[in-house]
């Protein structure tokens, strides 16, 4: 596992959308064989949002070619309401770039089949090819997607209940009403995330100290389902120096020291005119 701690959230969220937009560009993807991206909602992926349609609008990435699935999604909410994933995905990037519509992939949480609607999300990410790289944010409680503790390390994209610990971190968003907050969602499953090209999560601020410790220092374990990026062929955690609060100094230092060249350039675009 890779793990790139950058001084702060600005920095962290520039060096993510290059990285994004670097793979996709070293791909030169066609619509025969396109660039599949799995992509989060959440406060940590907004900064990397902003600077991806920055490159978007400077011409150094196209979209042109890309599929999105998205991770997850609340079950019962309309798709207009301020706090679906829906809502989140058109206000903080799809509608400030330039990509089909066909191209991008939300699981339905108002469909009268969900079951039916997690299988046909699974097949359509076939159908795609698989994705290249997943993106994702973390949970407090360590969390990828919806993947609560507990969740099936294998699992692949279902209905989970969702627990008091997110719903309470969640209700920010719900005029801080816990009642407001579905208490099911719709989720790619860790099965999913593990089966793509790369995986990479973004971690920032304090409040996921906790989490990153888990999922870097300890085992793979079912409580802190993050830990799964150990088993990843290619996992990158990109991180604020915040987050790593909990972290063993000696961590912190070595993986500065290894990734020293890393964080001091952003990916190079390799963009052809
Ligand atoms: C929700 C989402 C996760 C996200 C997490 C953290 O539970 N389902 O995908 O990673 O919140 O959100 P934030 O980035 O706002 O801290």
């Amino acid at each position: 596992m890779r793990i790139l701690i950058h001084d702060d959230y600005n920095s962290m969220s520039k060096w993510v959308a290059y990285y994004v937009a670097r793979n996709i560009n070293l791909k030169r993807p066609t619509p025969d064989d396109p660039f599949v991206l799995g992509l989060p909602t959440g406060s940590s992926p907004l900064g990397t949002y902003k600077e991806l349609i920055k490159l978007n609008k400077a011409g150094k990435v196209s979209f042109q070619n890309v599929i999105t699935f998205n991770m997850d999604e609340y079950v019962g909410l309309p798709e207009d309401h301020p706090e679906s994933y829906h809502y989140f995905m058109e206000e903080n990037f799809f509608k400030h770039i330039e990509i089909p519509r066909n191209n991008i992939n939300i699981l339905d949480g108002n469909a009268s089949d969900l079951e039916k609607e997690c299988d046909e999300f699974e097949k359509k990410i076939e159908k795609a090819g698989g994705i290249d790289l997943f993106l994702g944010g973390i949970g407090v409680d360590g969390h990828l997607a919806f993947n609560e503790p507990g969740s099936s390390l294998t699992s692949k994209t279902r209905i989970k209940t969702l627990t008091l610990d997110t719903r309470i971190a969640n209700s920010r968003f719900f005029e801080n009403d816990i009642s407001k907050v579905p208490k099911t969602a719709l989720t790619v499953g860790l099965g999913t995330i593990m089966s793509a090209e790369e995986v990479l999560i973004i971690i920032n601020g304090y409040k996921k100290a906790r989490a990153l410790y888990q999922v870097v220092e300890r085992g793979v374990n079912h409580m802190w389902t993050g830990s799964m990026l150990q088993l990843h062929r290619y996992g990158i955690i990109v991180c604020d120096d915040e987050a790593t609060m909990e972290l063993k100094v000696g961590t912190v230092k070595y993986f500065k020291d290894i990734e020293n060249q890393d964080l001091e350039n952003l990916p190079e675009l390799y963009v052809n005119n």
